[in-house]
């Protein structure tokens, strides 16, 4: 008993000193400096945490409507089943347009007047453009669409050919219905399918936009969706009204999701959602400004990419982020679309920055053959310094809106990256067998992701394909990555570190560099394992220097069994689209940055 008591006295003892010793005035500063500071922090965390998520996607919120938008939605219904068919076919390539306006009554005596929405007549159809019937059609198999749905059949049916063809860049093969690029003193400039300033040009920040799309996937409202550019801290609210078919207006609620991995630039890539009611038909255009009377706006034609249903699919696209650095890789440029092709892709979706001459030539020979689509992407922000890679998110979220019901599969790749099948001789046969392999499991699959592995530039050239060094007399072989370059890790990386993937279009709604973001629901990735395909990525050490040819690595001759066919496809092409060169392909220009 009194043992316990010493105990328990003793401990009081102590306890006491130890608090006197940690209230010292000293103790009371630091821990109030360091309160502080910590406070500052975490606000500042919630802060940014609140600027970033507007609203997650994932669970679209039944949205709430202005009076004046459910009056133009209850009116939508009254207009007779016929009436509502008829739509402006835009077939995914028009004319974007960027209106500024000074007041809301400025008169703008200008062609592109007409194309103001706010306090605008009715607009008529223009009567050049082909008009699409709406028809209902049951459960369709193959996309598995919810009960009731709406197909788009267009009056001629549409080859494959046809598509390929009217996606080419409007630039390069103008049409008489495109209107003229004009910027009449700095009010209204029109632009072709590239980034448009939606803001006064004197604001502090600027409001980029590219393209705009009808998203009818969710159960919850359909939406258009926006490409857009923004401030990474504190962006703005964004304004959105939506021209319908009609001739009406209609104002959405705007829904911003910021792409992950920002990096904390100045600015960063997003999604603009202009949500509208499940039974909303889809509009014309949309308008989006920073103000609520959208002075100072940018109209963008909406894609309604669902008329591509009507076309015969094609069954595998690929698409790689903005070609930048006045790249002018040509041959191997070129190996990347033959020996894509010899795999079994159809066409091939890029984003033009700026490239070299050599380049130049051969995208336009592959643009006349309708096998490439470039896309202007003349950023007017700097590239990582302003944002993160030339806004890669933007541009390969882009082309899976811009392929989606158009192509079965789409690769989303890099230049120096090939996915490389280990057990088929083509994609298709690998994707059959991965769709079967995984039948048993829940969900539908949205993406197949593939591991990565480097091989490094520096290690030796390996002759086997060829028989010969590369660009040396008298043959001149060009200088191919996957034949020469047959040295690599010995392990693959993990899945979401540089992995690459494949998606079903219609089934991902958000994709990163690495893995999709986001699937539609009752979709889901796919890890590939390394036996069936792995991604061959072709570079310099990552980090600089010559460090990593020391790791631990194997020969890999996987895909120098496409290497007889390959060099046969390039030699043809390089003949035709360089004539002076008396058949050789040009030259690699010497390794540096990027490669
Ligand atoms: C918008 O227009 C209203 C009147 O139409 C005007 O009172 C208001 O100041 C305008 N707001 C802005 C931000 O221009
Ligand atoms: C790429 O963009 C540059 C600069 O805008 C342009 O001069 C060139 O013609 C474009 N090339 C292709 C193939 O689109
Ligand atoms: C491989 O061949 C290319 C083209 O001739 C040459 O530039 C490069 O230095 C060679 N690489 C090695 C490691 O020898």
């Amino acid at each position: 008993m009194s043992k316990s008591r010493r105990i328990i006295a003793g401990f009081r003892f102590k306890c006491g000193i130890i608090f006197r010793r940690l209230f010292t005035l000293y103790n009371i500063i630091m821990m109030t400096v360091i309160g502080a500071i910590v406070y500052v922090v975490m606000i500042q965390e919630l802060e940014m945490a609140d600027d970033h998520v507007t609203s997650r996607l994932d669970e679209f919120q039944s949205a709430k409507f202005t009076k004046q938008a459910l009056e133009l939605t209850s009116n939508h219904k009254s207009i007779n089943k016929r009436q509502i068919g008829k739509q402006e076919n835009f077939k995914g390539q028009t004319q974007a347009v960027s209106v500024y306006r000074t007041s809301k009554n400025s008169e703008i005596s200008t062609p592109a007047d007409r194309n103001v929405i706010d306090n605008m007549p009715p607009m008529d159809p223009p009567k050049h453009l082909p008009i699409i019937k709406v028809k209902y059609r049951g459960k369709q198999s193959r996309l598995k669409l919810s009960s009731r749905q709406v197909k788009y059949i267009t009056p001629k049916k549409l080859t494959n050919r046809d598509v390929l063809r009217a996606l080419a860049h409007p630039r390069l093969f103008p049409t008489s219905e495109q209107p003229p690029i004009q910027d009449i003193k700095g009010r209204i400039a029109t632009s072709l399918n590239d980034w448009i300033q939606a803001n006064s040009p004197r604001d502090r920040h600027k409001f980029l936009v590219y393209s705009a799309f009808w998203d009818d996937r969710f159960e919850q409202n359909n939406n258009v969706r926006i490409l857009a550019i923004m401030v990474t801290k504190n962006p703005p609210a964004v304004f959105c009204r939506l021209q319908m078919s009609d001739g009406k207006t209609m104002d959405a609620r705007v829904v911003r999701k910021v792409m992950n991995e920002h990096w904390k630039l100045r600015y960063s890539s997003c999604f603009l959602s202009c949500e509208v009611p499940k039974n909303t038909l889809p509009p014309l255009k949309v308008l989006v400004s920073l103000n609520r009377n959208f002075t100072f706006s940018a109209m963008l034609p909406v894609h309604q990419n669902k008329e591509n249903i009507a076309s015969p699919r094609g069954d595998l696209a690929v698409c790689v982020k903005p070609l930048h650095y006045s790249y002018d890789r040509a041959t191997w440029l070129l190996e990347f679309i033959e020996f894509h092709r010899i795999l079994g892709v159809e066409h091939f979706f890029f984003y033009n920055h700026t490239v070299g001459p050599n380049v130049d030539v051969l995208l336009r020979h592959y643009i006349s053959q309708n096998i490439v689509t470039v896309l202007p992407w003349s950023l007017p922000v700097l590239s990582q310094k302003e944002i993160r890679t030339e806004a890669i998110f933007s541009s390969l979220n882009d082309c899976v809106f811009r392929t989606m019901y158009l192509f079965h599969y789409v690769i989303l790749l890099d230049f120096d990256e090939y996915i490389i099948p280990r057990e088929h001789e083509s994609y298709l046969d690998m994707l059959n067998q991965l769709e079967e392999d995984n039948k048993h499991i829940r969900g539908k699959p949205g993406s197949f992701v593939f591991k990565n592995t480097f091989f490094y530039l520096y290690w030796e050239n390996d002759t086997i394909a060829y028989g010969v060094e590369p660009e040396k007399p008298p043959q001149w072989v060009p200088y191919f990555l996957t034949q020469y370059k047959t040295r690599r890790l010995s392990t693959a990386m993990k899945i979401g570190s540089r992995s690459k993937f494949i998606v079903v279009p219609e089934r991902v709604v958000e994709v990163g560099n690495h893995v999709v973001w986001r699937h539609t629901s009752g979709s889901r990735a796919i890890s590939v394992p390394d036996t069936v395909g792995l991604l061959h990525h072709y570079r310099i050490c990552e980090f600089g220097g010559f460090g990593c040819l020391k790791k631990d690595n194997v020969v890999d001759r996987t895909a120098t069994k496409f290497g007889a066919e390959l060099l046969k496809r390039a030699m043809h092409r390089c003949r035709i689209i360089y004539p002076e060169m008396q058949g050789q392909c040009p030259l690699s220009p010497p390794l540096g940055s990027p490669w």
